[in-house]
């Protein structure tokens, strides 16, 4: 073969291959992996822990959740910490975080009594992570709060702000001076929509469409509340970062020429909290819409409750970080029926799918990789270019261990992450695979698994598995550099696009004899 031949299909695979994109993890982004305390600890009872919103709820309706489960054991995380501790260490991840449990902290709930037994065991597990040099990364709530808090109204009593700030405050007294960075509350939109507004989540309280948003008003005040007694109380001698995380996705129109709708979901996903946090108050679009409905539907005020000039003056900049958490994208169009004066929903868009989306085992979960910088960049560019901390992304499936397909979802994300920093420069600083361990999806039970770690749930030891993927990151982790998903795989998107791509090349080349 010439040596002009020889360079020209030399360069096509070259070409293919090199796809201008740098695949190494900068220094300042640390990779990690999270996972929440309900999910994983158990020891649900265990010394003086009060009951908390989950222990009720899946004790009293077990059929609400999908396989009758609960978290009473769980991955049994309350005694097997060091182990975990190991296993993340030999991985090679730069941190872990975890949440703490608002009834193991305060059995009743309130600042009355501090349980030593709970303050210990965080200390020990946070102590653990510094020796083996994992930076702990503290969620203060996620989803857990006590029930006796509940039955006085939970997130929709303002009460709950004061509440909420005298834990906050015990948990940085005693575990401040180990952690560098908190985060306030994880993703409120789904707790607020689900659990005050449906059975999907507890504490499944049916409040008209009124209880999520006041749970959302009330959950703001909290967070603010607490930024700003870090700020006053503990920000000089601590030094750390505190922000809240959010659920975000990316959304594309159905029809090209609606610009309106992919911003309408995502303030309402997202903007609903960051936009009081990093612009101040609410979107426009929500008050607009849900004023509208709410004098539709009759009710004397809006469902959307105000903050005064004050609040929003007092939450606006209570973030040292944006913290997202991404799994996905939607496509959306306008609901049609609201042509017809009928407001199904507050936002008026109706969700679906793209069609060639792969999905996973989980029913809101299609594989969208560049939703992920989408997402991103809207961060960066709608909320001041701000530092992202990425708290959760992950993939399910049935609990595979050969789990290519996590593989294929960790590589093609990471990769358009990597794009949004290295070359698009969105200031990304933390990413975390959600989740370490298979653990207790909320109302999916176990029937789901998010882990890179497989847990034996039938056995009373709890037995950790390592899957494929967990070696694949180990390798990623080693080398700091995005590494292609092993051969086995089927080939994933790129690959076949690349393969096409060719061949569609040489059909041109062969066609006009270039070749003879
Ligand atoms: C986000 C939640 O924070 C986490 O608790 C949950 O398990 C994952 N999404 C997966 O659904």
């Amino acid at each position: 073969m010439k040596t002009w031949r020889i360079f020209v299909i030399s360069s096509i695979f070259i070409t293919g291959y090199c796809q201008d994109v740098n695949l190494t993890f900068p220094e300042h982004l640390k990779l990690g992996v999270a996972t929440a305390s309900y999910q994983t600890e158990g020891a649900w009872n265990a010394n003086d822990k009060g009951v908390n919103v989950w222990d009720f709820w899946t004790h009293k309706y077990p059929s609400l959740i999908a396989d009758e489960s609960n978290g009473d054991v769980a991955c049994d995380t309350y005694n097997k910490y060091k182990e975990d501790v190991q296993i993340i260490k030999n991985l090679g991840f730069n941190f872990f975080r975890l949440s703490i449990s608002w009834s193991r902290i305060l059995p009743s709930g309130l600042a009355n009594e501090i349980s030593k037994d709970g303050i210990q065991y965080y200390k020990n597990f946070i102590t653990e992570l510094i020796a083996n040099d994992i930076e702990p990364v503290v969620s203060l709530y996620h989803w857990d709060h006590p029930q006796v808090i509940e039955e006085m109204g939970g997130w929709t009593n303002e009460l709950i702000v004061d509440w909420f700030a005298d834990y906050a405050r015990i948990i940085f007294t005693e575990l401040g001076p180990y952690v560098k960075i908190f985060t306030t509350i994880n993703e409120p939109q789904i707790f607020c929509s689900q659990g005050y507004g449906s059975v999907k989540t507890a504490p499944g309280k049916l409040l008209q469409d009124v209880g999520p948003y006041l749970c959302g008003h009330n959950v703001l005040k909290a967070h603010a509340k607490v930024y700003h007694m870090y700020d006053d109380e503990f920000r000089a001698t601590q030094r750390g970062q505190i922000g809240m995380a959010l659920s975000a996705s990316s959304h594309y129109p159905l029809d090209a020429d609606d610009n309106v709708s992919p911003d309408t979901a995502f303030q309402f996903e997202c903007g609903w909290f960051m936009n009081p946090i990093f612009i101040g108050d609410y979107p426009e679009i929500m008050k607009t819409r849900i004023d509208m409905i709410s004098e539709r539907q009759g009710y004397s005020e809006s469902r959307l409750p105000r903050f005064t000039p004050e609040w929003i003056a007092y939450i606006k900049g209570t973030a040292d970080y944006f913290g997202l958490n991404h799994y996905s994208s939607k496509i959306v169009e306008p609901d049609p029926e609201e042509e017809f004066n009928v407001y199904n929903t507050d936002e008026g868009i109706i969700h679906t799918r793209n069609s060639t989306w792969s999905m996973s085992a989980t029913s809101w979960l299609w594989v969208v990789p560049e939703g992920f910088g989408n997402v991103l960049r809207k961060i960066k560019n709608d909320y001041g270019d701000p530092t992202i901390f990425v708290l959760e992304n992950g993939y399910s499936d049935e609990g595979e261990l050969d789990d290519y397909h996590r593989i294929e979802y960790y590589y093609s994300y990471l990769k358009e992450l990597l794009i949004a920093v290295n070359r698009d420069g969105c200031k990304v600083e933390r990413y975390a695979v959600w989740s370490i361990l298979d653990n207790f999806e909320w109302s999916e039970g176990y029937t789901k698994k998010f882990g890179i770690i497989g847990v034996d749930f039938d056995n009373p030891s709890r037995n950790r598995t390592y899957k494929l993927s967990a070696k694949w990151w180990e390798k990623v982790l080693h080398t700091r550099t995005l590494l292609e998903v092993p051969r086995s795989s089927a080939p994933n998107n790129y690959t076949w696009s690349f393969m096409i791509t060719a061949c569609c090349i040489m059909s041109v080349f062969n066609y006009f004899h270039i070749f003879r």
